[in-house]
């Protein structure tokens, strides 16, 4: 098995060959501003800040910012400004312990600043600093404010800290600034939990150089399941989240959606959550569809861990007719995901856990409900479905049936990542990179809403 280090390094030189001198010098640039290579002076103390991400805020003025000391420091502060020689804004926050439930019982201290009142579309430095210790520097830029402009993400599911083949290239992306944000769809590390948390610690650090510069937007998976998501909830901060591993967020024109599939498949850490969710999942689509809000946010997005669909030739629950995230309880189809999104409009689900990309024509309740014959993405009845977990981990690639059912357009095991652009109210690209190809786009297609709402409203219209 490779470590990931030789991978990277292996990865890294693959990709450094591909690409031109302007963008090698740009990588660099991005690396050591962003603190890449900048060791942080610990001095024995277990102070120096660690595994550093930004999220956005609960709203778009704000911008999350999180770390990590192995000991407990007297101060969480972040210093930044528009220049990076001139970093005069200080914010502080404060730090909790976090336990793994290992044996080990090893502890952590997690750091929080939440940056306010930043101005739009504007670039920031900064610095996080636990008491002596101080990080490297590192960049974001915050979103446009308003509508109308037109947000670009990577997303992708299932990296691991071993063999996280896409991470290279994702990072060289993002040096070009091709990203405002970032999608993780679940399953992070494998797992952030393993070794006592070790194995968390070193993919969280493998990342820092993406999720430190450009928002790192998650949602839970089944490898965060030990000990109650515990390791998930205390190294990630999301917007109106508060622990409870679903929430929203809007881009643009876009209102993101992040839900929770393993409340379903994890039971016995309780019912309750599973109608909480989908009580709050309602209220919030509800909220969206209200008519001031669809017409200025007219893209519902969606994306949770394990699919609805999938024609991966494993025994996965999406490969199911009846997939507990498709229809809820069986039969009776209470707490069905699928109804809710085709009642409520939702535009895009995005999904992982399965070691692969599949794109879905649209569909519901098994049945497929493209545009037209010629234009299958144009003003479609029913939900539009993507699969993206092949970042890379350790379980390697998963591979498809001979004979997949209708609705399944397109697949591929290559490792790789989406990327997608909501040009406008109408037009979403959605393309998909092999980092196997050396970073070809070996899938692409343009979903065109003419008319975002309720499917049945829109089905009953034609
Ligand atoms: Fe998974």
């Amino acid at each position: 098995m490779l470590q990931c280090h030789d991978q990277l390094s292996r990865n890294s030189l693959k990709s450094f060959t591909m690409y031109s001198q302007q963008t090698i010098v740009l990588t660099l640039a991005f690396v050591l501003i962003s603190g890449g290579t900048l060791k942080t002076a610990d001095h024995g103390t277990g102070k120096a800040p660690q595994h550093i991400h930004i999220s956005y805020g609960d709203l778009p003025s704000q911008m999350i910012i999180t770390w990590s000391t192995p000991n407990k420091t007297d101060l969480s502060s972040v210093h930044y400004g528009r220049e990076l020689l001139h970093l005069v804004n200080v914010e502080e926050g404060s730090s909790h312990i976090f336990v793994d439930g290992g044996t080990e019982k090893r502890s952590q201290y997690i750091h929080r600043v939440d940056l306010k009142g930043l101005t739009g579309n504007t670039t920031y430095y900064y610095k996080v600093r636990s008491e002596e210790s101080e990080s490297g520097a590192f960049y974001f830029r915050t979103m446009p404010e308003g509508q109308d402009w037109s947000p670009r993400l990577a997303v992708f599911g299932d990296m691991g800290a071993t063999n996280a083949q896409s991470l290279p290239r994702l990072e060289l992306d993002a040096a070009k600034g091709m990203y405002d944000a970032v999608i993780h769809v679940g399953d992070f590390a494998y797992d952030l939990s393993k070794d006592n948390g070790k194995i968390g610690d070193q993919f969280m650090q493998e990342i820092q150089s993406l999720a430190a510069s450009v928002p790192y937007m998650t949602c839970v998976g089944n490898h965060e399941n030990s000990y109650n998501f515990s390791n998930y909830r205390a190294r990630f901060n999301m917007p109106n989240d508060n622990g409870k591993m679903y929430y929203s967020f809007n881009m643009g024109p876009v209102h993101f959606v992040s839900i929770s599939t393993e409340f379903l498949y994890f039971p016995d850490y309780g019912f309750t959550q599973i109608y909480e969710q989908y009580d709050w999942l309602k209220k919030d689509l509800m909220e969206a569809n209200q008519p001031e809000n669809r017409s200025k946010r007219p893209w519902i997005v969606t994306f949770g861990h394990r699919p609805m669909y999938c024609s991966n030739n494993d025994n996965d629950d999406c490969t199911s007719n009846e997939s507990l995230v498709r229809v809820g309880v069986p039969l009776l189809r209470i707490l069905s995901l699928e109804d809710l999104y085709y009642q409520q409009g939702v535009d895009l689900s995005i999904w992982a856990h399965e070691h692969s990309y599949e794109r879905l024509w649209p569909v519901y309740n098994l049945k497929v409900r493209n545009g037209s014959y010629e234009s299958p993405y144009t003003n479609p009845g029913g939900i539009t479905h993507i699969i993206t977990g092949s970042a890379g981990c350790s379980e390697r690639h998963e591979y498809f049936q001979k004979n997949p059912p209708p609705w399944s357009a397109y697949h591929s095991s290559d490792y790789g990542y989406t990327r997608m652009t909501f040009a406008n109210k109408t037009h979403l690209y959605v393309e998909q990179v092999s980092d196997d190809k050396n970073g070809e786009i070996i899938d692409s297609f343009t979903l065109i809403k003419e008319q975002h709402g309720p499917y049945g409203d829109l089905n009953n219209r034609v």
